[in-house]
């Protein structure tokens, strides 16, 4: 059975849905940033303050290479995953990719709250952070089988569309 794995920009929603679409269809959740953690000793910030965030996304390659290959999971991985190329082959070999997308507005407010763990987005203008991002990232995200907004939708719904979309892939 292929993982469903959740990828996409930071606040749309990828660990919330993920652990509700683990729960519906009774499969083992992995959420990647919390496994690097504990693999690390260190949160997220940390290990960018510590070593940069190349230190950061060679943990996170690690990660992908261990967690990637192990069957029917659903994996919520971190905004960034899909820069690198080796872990798209990675995660797309074994698994159906799901973006969720959200406006740049919606982004900052579900981040806002959290802004000081989030180590890409410190800055004085946050929103502008995330445009640009945002743009860098359009080509990675393309790559995902499927894409769904989440902006207008809750957690809930979001987890009931990627369970019927995903559902559709496998068919
Ligand atoms: C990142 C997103 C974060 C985390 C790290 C880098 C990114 O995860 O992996 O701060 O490059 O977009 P979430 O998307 O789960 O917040």
């Amino acid at each position: 059975m292929k993982n469903i794995v959740l990828v996409g920009f930071m606040g749309t929603g990828k660990s919330a849905a993920g652990r509700l679409v683990a729960q519906r269809l009774k499969r083992p959740f992995v959420d990647l940033d919390r496994w690097i953690e504990k693999k690390a000793g260190r949160a997220v910030a940390q290990i960018f303050a510590d070593s940069q965030e190349a230190g950061f996304r060679k943990l996170e390659q690690e990660a992908v290479e261990e967690v990637a290959p192990k069957p029917g999971q659903v994996i919520a991985a971190g905004g960034g995953v899909l820069l690198d190329e080796e872990n798209v082959k990675r995660l797309k070999a074994n698994g159906i990719l799901v973006c969720l997308t959200a406006t740049t507005e919606v982004i900052l407010k579900r981040t806002l709250a959290t802004l000081p763990h989030r180590p890409l987005l410190q800055g004085p203008r946050p929103q502008e952070r995330i445009e640009e991002l945002l743009a860098l990232r359009a080509p990675s995200y393309a790559l995902a089988d499927l894409t769904i907004d989440t902006s207008g939708l809750t957690v809930k719904e979001v987890a009931e569309e990627i369970v019927k979309k995903a559902g559709e892939k496998h068919e």
